[in-house]
């Protein structure tokens, strides 16, 4: 049995996420997380909220609401968006942790003790509108890389190019619009990174097995311009983690927090200590430090293209530096940009469809299933109502809820709701086992891979094995003549059911618990052997006739959400 941790890059407190992020980070990892668990290994799934940084703090005050108050709210709405759509998270934790505030400050005090961090006096944006000083976010204005006129002070979204604010051309306060900035003095803590270019070069080379979109990105920012840029660290904000060295005080850092992106991940390794803290774990350093165990383990991180240079770079920079044995992340797989419609997601502008929102209409294992099976993996990709509806009215209605309702209501009508017994199988059914267990052997492949395109598309081959099994079996034919082997092309059938029911969990969780209640089955363990993974549903089992599984999309809501989610979120 091997050991699993996995983490999804955790998403801001503020405000519901949309379908884009859902499938950049939360749901492929949980597409692992579930997979890996129905091999039988062991796994650790965390995520959590970001909730510090300026994000955070002008989401609390548009909503009129202390900012601790707003994030607490907004965690449990979201930990319930996550569970709608089945994000088996061992647990959702919280940035703003008790843990992840000491563990932060144990992180800045072990960088300072190895001389890894430098204060330094600078001059920053004050705006006198605002009577603040105004943190990166808090600007806004063209980015020097690209040319993008609404580039935050922290990184430009259009190209991912990580900005210091002062690089900002014709630069604004957020807060009030007001272009009444001026530089004052101040004094603040900077990662020295620099200096450990080569170890994460080294480090990120040896890594031949990343996805090209990861080192890529990685690799761009260690080596463009002058090369990897020492990071400030801390910021002039009330909310967030006060800035110490482990538990002392930081002369001349009073009243200042750590930069929000120093905090964030550090909250991976504090999320388990949450866990353990929740009463649903024992050990968390078992998972984290390989001095304890986690020597064992392999890290799988997810996450959109935005986020690699702080996985591959800032939050390494962090473990390494620290000299302490915390875990190293194995694999980091990274996606693209989904867009909707022409268009792109937009959360200040409500533009697509956000997580809440979904679930409203459809249950989650349609969205699950069409999300997936178009994860932006090799470039972006885009969202379309035409495409939404045809995928899920033939791959989920047509192709894997026809077969299940074809076959179980046939031998309902002829055998009744128990595996019929008589005849056996013979070569149409060995081709059929030899088949299916290539397949098998190419989704388990993908799905280790993380290629999750492929995988689906494995996977709904598999589905479509099994339609045309019965297709050209015909057990609705053979009755008249020869009875029994129509019941043991039925046996076949059930058994198929049983089968897809556990192959298709990682993808469609709901409908897969659904079938396996029909089937009345609790056996989930992953295939081996064909003939013993068909051979589940003994003679005189007991099964039920499923509900509708999957129910088609008309064009009538697919014309009616369409112009619903085009414009301005209610
Ligand atoms: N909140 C960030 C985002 O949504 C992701 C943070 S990932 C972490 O882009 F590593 F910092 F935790
Ligand atoms: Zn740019």
């Amino acid at each position: 049995m091997a050991r699993h941790l996995i983490t999804s890059a955790i998403p801001y407190i503020n405000g519901i996420k949309h379908l884009g992020n859902l499938v950049g980070s939360q749901l492929p990892a949980d597409l692992f997380a579930r997979y890996q668990r129905g091999r039988g290994h062991e796994v650790l799934f965390l995520c959590a909220t970001d909730e510090h940084g300026t994000p955070a703090e002008l989401a609390a005050a548009k909503a009129g609401q202390p900012v601790a108050d707003y994030c607490a709210e907004m965690h449990a709405v979201q930990a319930d968006i996550a569970q709608g759509f089945g994000l088996s998270f061992d647990h959702f934790g919280r940035s703003s942790s008790p843990a992840n505030h000491a563990l932060t400050q144990h992180f800045a005090g072990k960088l300072a003790e190895r001389d890894l961090i430098r204060e330094v006096s600078e001059t920053q944006m004050y705006s006198h509108a605002d009577g603040r000083f105004l943190p990166d976010r808090y600007i806004e204005g063209t980015c020097p890389n690209c040319g993008f006129d609404s580039a935050r002070g922290d990184q430009c979204d259009n190209c991912t190019k990580q900005l210091d604010p002062v690089e900002l051309i014709n630069p604004r306060s957020v807060i009030s619009g007001s272009t009444d900035l001026e530089m004052r003095a101040t004094k603040h803590l900077y990662l020295r990174q620099s200096t450990m270019k080569d170890q994460l070069e080294a480090w990120i080379d040896s890594k031949t097995d990343w996805p090209v979109l990861t080192t890529s990105i990685a690799k761009k920012w260690l080596n463009d311009g002058d090369g990897l840029q020492d990071r400030g660290i801390t910021r002039d904000l009330d909310w967030g983690i006060p800035v110490k060295r482990g538990q002392e005080d930081w002369p001349g850092m009073e009243g200042k927090v750590f930069y929000v992106w120093f905090d964030a991940p550090i909250e991976y390794i504090a999320c388990a200590q949450e866990w353990v803290e929740a009463g649903k774990g024992q050990d968390w350093q078992r998972w984290w430090r390989t001095d304890m165990g986690a020597q064992d383990v392999t890290y799988t991180q997810f996450m959109g293209k935005d986020n690699v240079p702080f996985h591959t770079l800032s939050f390494p920079a962090t473990i390494l530096g620290s000299g302490e044995p915390w875990k190293l992340v194995d694999y980091i797989k990274s996606f693209n940009y989904l867009n909707y419609d022409g268009g792109q997601f937009s959360t200040s502008r409500g533009r697509g469809v956000f997580m809440d929102q979904a679930l409203e209409i459809l249950p989650a294992d349609y969205w699950r299933w069409w999300l997936l099976s178009h994860a932006p993996e090799s470039s972006d990709a885009e969202f379309t109502w035409d495409n939404f509806q045809a995928s899920v009215n033939k791959d989920l209605a047509d192709v894997l809820g026809n077969f299940v309702s074809r076959i179980t209501k046939f031998c309902r009508s002829k055998f009744g709701e128990t595996v019929p017994e008589g005849g056996s199988w013979g070569a149409q059914e060995a081709a059929l086992m030899a088949e299916l267990g290539q397949r098998l052997r190419a989704y388990e492949g993908h799905m280790e891979a993380m290629e999750v395109r492929k995988s689906a598309q494995e996977l709904r081959a598999i589905w479509v094995a099994g339609n045309e099994y019965l297709q050209s079996a015909a057990p609705w034919s053979t009755f008249k003549e020869n009875p029994e082997q129509a019941a043991a092309q039925v046996r076949m059938g059930l058994n198929l059911v049983r089968l897809y029911a556990v192959l298709s969990a990682p993808f469609i969780p709901f409908a897969a618990d659904r079938l396996l209640e029909a089937m009345k089955c609790d056996d989930r363990s992953w295939p081996g052997d064909m003939q013993t993974a068909l051979s589940a549903l003994p003679v005189g089992h007991g099964f039920e006739v499923p509900e509708v599984l999957f129910a088609k999309i008309t064009d009538e809501q697919r014309e009616e959400w369409q112009a619903r989610f085009a414009g301005q979120r209610s």
